[in-house]
C-alpha cells in the first residue's frame, strides 16, 4: 500500500525520515516552520540520494523517482487534510508535540495513523491530547534515518493491532526492520546499550581495564558475532547450559549504578564531549573526524546493498 505520508520537522531527523518513506513508494510531504531550514532539508535530500547512487545502492532512475515523490511545505493544516500517515521529528519538546498532535487530529482524515519520532517522552504523554488514541504510536529512527535500518515501533496499551501492522508494513516496504516494543523508558536498542555501557563505564572508572581496550573487545569479539547471529543464537550456539553456570556467579558482579557516572560528569564539566568538542574517551582532529565518519556511513551503505 502507498500512502500520503506527512513528515512534520525538517531539521535534523526529518529529512532522513522523508527519503526512507518515499523510498518505499508513498507520496511523501515534508512541512517545517521555516522556508531556509526546507531550502536546505530539500539539498539534503538530493546529497544523500547522489551518496547512494554513488555507491550503488540505488539506480539514478530509482533516486530521481524518489526526489519527485518528496514535496515541501510550510503549510501544516493542508498536508493534515489528505494525509493517511504523519510521523513527527519537532524538537522534544512535550508541548511542541502537543500542538502537532492536536493539529493533526483535527485535520487529518480519521483513519490516519499519527506517529512520533520522539526520543524518550512516553508516547502515551503525547497521544493523550489525540481522540484518536488507537492510531497513535511512535516510530523511532536513528540517526541518519535512511543509513540505519533498525527502526523501533512504540506501542502503547491504546495502539491498536491494525495501527502497529500497517506501520510495520510501511516500514518493511522501505527497505527498514522494525522491531516492536511496548511505551517503556529507552525503548529497546537503547536499554541495551545503556546495560553494556552501565558496564563498560564501571569497569573504567574502577580503573580496572582501559576504554581502548573495551572497543578492541567489541570490534573484534562480539560485534562481528553479534551482526551475524544477534545475541540469543549466539547464546544457543555457545549453549544454555554455560550461560546458566556462568550467570550465577557473574551476574552478582556485575555493575548495578542506577545513577550517571561521576566520572562521564567530570568528562562533561571539562567539556569533553566527544566529537563535536574535539575531545571525549579519544582526542579527535578535523581530520580524524572526517575520515571516522565517512568510513562509518561507507561502510552503513555497504550494508545496506549486500541485504538488499
Ligand atoms: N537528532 C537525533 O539524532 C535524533 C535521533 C532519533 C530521534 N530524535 C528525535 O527526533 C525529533 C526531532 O529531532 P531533531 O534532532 O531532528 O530536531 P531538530 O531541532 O534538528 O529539528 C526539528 C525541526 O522541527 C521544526 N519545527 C518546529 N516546530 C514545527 C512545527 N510546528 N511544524 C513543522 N516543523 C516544526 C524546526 O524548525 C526544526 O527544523 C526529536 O523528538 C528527537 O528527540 C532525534
Amino acid at each position: 500500500m502507498c500512502a500520503n505520508v506527512v513528515v512534520v520537522g525538517a531539521g535534523t531527523m526529518g529529512p532522513g525520515i522523508a527519503q526512507v518513506y518515499a523510498t518505499g513508494g508513498n507520496k511523501v510531504t515534508l512541512t517545517d516552520i521555516k522556508e531556509d531550514i526546507l531550502q536546505q532539508a530539500k539539498e539534503k535530500i538530493k546529497t544523500s540520494l547522489a551518496n547512494f547512487v554513488q555507491h550503488g545502492v540505488l539506480s539514478q532512475n530509482e533516486a530521481d523517482s524518489i526526489f519527485a515523490r518528496i514535496t515541501y511545505s510550510l503549510d501544516n493544516e493542508s498536508a493534515a487534510k489528505t494525509c493517511d500517515f504523519m510521523i513527527e521529528a519537532v524538537p522534544e519538546k512535550l508541548d511542541i508535540k502537543h500542538q502537532i498532535f492536536t493539529l493533526y487530529d483535527k485535520y487529518a482524515p480519521e483513519h490516519a495513523i499519527l506517529a512520533s519520532n520522539t526520543s524518550g517522552i512516553p508516547i502515551r504523554e503525547i497521544a493523550r491530547v489525540t481522540g484518536r488514541r488507537s492510531n497513535v504510536l511512535g516510530i523511532h529512527f536513528y540517526n541518519p534515518a535512511q543509513l540505519n535500518r533498525l527502526v523501533e515501533i512504540i506501542r502503547t496499551n491504546d495502539t491498536s493491532d491494525a495501527t502497529v501492522e500497517t506501520s510495520k508494513q510501511m516500514l518493511i516496504k522501505c527497505g527498514k526492520k522494525p522491531v516492536i516494543i511496548a511505551d517503556i523508558p529507552g525503548f529497546l536498542h537503547n536499554r541495551l546499550i545503556y546495560a553494556l555501557l552501565r558496564e563498560a563505564v564501571s569497569l573504567v572508572e574502577q580503573g580496572l581495564t582501559t576504554v581502548e581496550d573495551i572497543d578492541t573487545v567489541v570490534r573484534e569479539a562480539f560485534g562481528p558475532r553479534f551482526s551475524v547471529l544477534g545475541l540469543f543464537k549466539l547464546v544457543d550456539i555457545v549453549g544454555i547450559d554455560i550461560y546458566y553456570s556462568v550467570s550465577s556467579y557473574l551476574n552478582k558482579e556485575l555493575s548495578n549504578a542506577n545513577t550517571a557516572s561521576q566520572w562521564i560528569k567530570s568528562k562533561i564539566d571539562n567539556n569533553e564531549l566527544g566529537i563535536k568538542t574535539g575531545k571525549g574517551f579519544y582526542v579527535w582532529s578535523e581530520e580524524e573526524k572526517k575520515k571516522i565518519l565517512t568510513e562509518l556511513s561507507a561502510r552503513m551503505l555497504q550494508l545496506l546493498k549486500e541485504k538488499g
